[in-house]
C-alpha cells in the first residue's frame, strides 16, 4: 500500500481532507504528523482514528530525527504538507514560530523527501503570498509574490524553497495556492467562526478597520477536493491557484452570520484595524479549471448555512475550545483593540 505523510493534519483543512480522503479510498496509507499546537485537535479525527489504514503520530515537522523516522518506518512516497503556524493575527503578536514551523519544517520536509526520492510532494499554500489586491484584478498564478504579514512572507518563503527543490533537484513537487476556507471544525480565531461563536454568546462582534477589507471564500471541501486533484493529476513543478470567486467585504460576511442566527447587528462593534491589513484578496483560479477539471461544487449560500449549523450543532467541541488557552489569547488580540 502506498503511504502519503500528511502533515498537520489535526488542523482544520488537514483533519477536514483526511476525513474526505480515507472516507473514499482505502488503497493509501496515511501517517498524520501533527504537533497539537493550540489549533491541533484530535476531536476532529474521531470517524477514522481506528482505520486501519491510518496512524497518528505526535510530533514536529521541524524535528529532523523524527521526520526521518517516519519516512523509514513507513516507507513514505507521497508528502501532503498542512502543517503550519496559519494565523495572520497571532503573527503579528509573534512571527518566530511562523518562521520556524512554515519555513525551516518545510525544509525539513523538503531534505528528507528528497532523500527518500518521494514521487510527489504537495504544498498546501496561500493566495496570501500574493499580497494585497487594490479595487479590481484577480491573483493568477503569474502574480509576484509580495507578501506583508509574518505569515505571509513565511508561506512565501516556503513557496520558493519548494521551486527551488524542483529547479535544482528535479523534485516532485506541486502547490496549491487557495483563499479564505471555511466550514466545520474551523479554530474560531479567524473570520467566520469567531463571529457565529461571539453571537451564539451575546458578545460584541471585532470588526477591523472600516470592515471593507475583502475576501474570496472558499467551502473547506472544495478547496481539499482540489488538493486531491493537484496530488493526483497536477503537473510536477506548478502551481494551481483554487478559489470559488465569492469576493465578499468582511461586514456582509458579519452582518449575515447574524441573520442566520437571528441577531441584531448592534453586537457589530468597529475595532482598531489590523496593522499592515491586506485590502483585498480575489483569486483566478481558471488553470486548475481548465486543466484539471476542477470546479467548486458548493455554493457560498448553502455551505455558509451548513457552516452556521455545524457550530450550531456542536457547541461541545468549540466550548471546551473557547474554555481553555484561547480565553488569553483573545484577550491578548482584542483588549488592545477597543477603540477609546
Ligand atoms: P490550522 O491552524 O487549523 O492547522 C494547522 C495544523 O498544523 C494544526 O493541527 C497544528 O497542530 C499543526 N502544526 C503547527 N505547527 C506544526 C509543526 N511544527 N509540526 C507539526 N504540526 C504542526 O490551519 P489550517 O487553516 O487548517 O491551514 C492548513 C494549511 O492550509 C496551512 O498551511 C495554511 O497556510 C494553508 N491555508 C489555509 C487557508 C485558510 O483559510 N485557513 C487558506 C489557504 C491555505
Ligand atoms: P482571517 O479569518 O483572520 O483570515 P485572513 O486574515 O488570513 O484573511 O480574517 C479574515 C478577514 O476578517 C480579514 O480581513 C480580517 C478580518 N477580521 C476581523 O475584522 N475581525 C476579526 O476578529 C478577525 C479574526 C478577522
Amino acid at each position: 500500500m502506498k503511504s502519503i505523510l500528511v502533515t498537520g493534519g489535526a488542523g482544520f483543512i488537514g483533519s477536514n481532507y483526511i476525513n474526505y480522503f480515507l472516507n473514499k479510498r482505502d488503497d493509501y496509507f496515511i501517517v498524520n504528523l501533527d504537533k497539537l499546537t493550540y489549533a491541533g485537535n484530535l476531536e476532529n479525527l474521531k470517524p477514522v482514528e481506528n482505520k486501519k489504514n491510518y496512524v497518528f503520530v505526535k510530533g514536529d515537522i521541524c524535528n529532523r530525527e523524527l521526520v526521518e523516522y517516519i519516512f523509514e518506518r513507513y516507507n513514505i512516497k507521497y508528502v501532503i504538507n498542512f502543517a503550519a503556524e496559519s494565523h495572520v493575527d497571532r503573527s503579528i503578536l509573534g512571527s518566530a514560530i511562523f518562521y520556524q514551523t512554515n519555513v525551516i519544517g518545510t525544509n525539513v520536509l523538503l531534505e528528507t523527501a528528497r532523500r527518500y526520492e518521494v514521487e510527489r510532494f504537495l504544498q498546501v499554500s496561500t493566495d496570501e503570498v500574493y499580497g494585497s489586491l487594490g479595487a479590481t484584478g484577480l491573483f493568477t498564478e503569474q502574480t509576484p509574490l509580495s507578501p506583508n504579514s509574518p505569515y505571509s512572507s513565511s508561506k512565501a518563503g516556503a513557496d520558493m524553497m519548494v521551486q527551488a527543490f524542483y529547479h535544482t533537484y528535479g523534485m516532485p513537487v506541486v502547490t496549491t495556492r487557495c483563499s479564505n476556507n471555511y466550514g466545520p471544525l474551523q479554530f474560531p480565531e479567524k473570520l467566520i467562526p469567531l463571529m457565529i461563536i461571539n453571537a451564539l454568546n451575546n458578545k460584541k462582534l471585532p470588526v477591523y478597520g472600516d470592515g471593507m477589507n475583502v475576501r474570496d471564500w472558499i467551502y473547506v471541501i472544495d478547496h481539499n477536493i482540489g488538493i486531491d486533484l493537484v496530488f493526483n493529476d497536477g503537473k510536477i513543478g506548478e502551481v494551481y491557484n483554487l478559489g470559488a470567486s465569492n469576493e465578499m467585504p468582511n461586514i456582509e460576511i458579519v452582518k449575515l452570520i447574524l441573520s442566520h442566527l437571528g441577531k441584531g447587528e448592534e453586537l457589530i462593534e468597529y475595532v482598531k484595524d489590523r496593522p499592515g491589513h491586506d485590502r483585498r484578496y480575489a483569486i483566478d483560479s481558471s488553470k486548475i479549471q481548465k486543466e484539471l477539471g476542477w470546479k467548486p461544487q458548493y455554493t457560498f449560500d448553502d455551505a455558509i448555512a451548513n457552516t452556521v449549523e455545524w457550530y450550531l450543532s456542536n457547541k461541545e467541541w468549540w466550548g471546551r475550545i473557547i474554555s481553555g488557552e484561547y480565553q488569553k489569547y483573545y484577550s491578548d488580540q482584542y483588549s488592545t483593540r477597543i477603540k477609546g
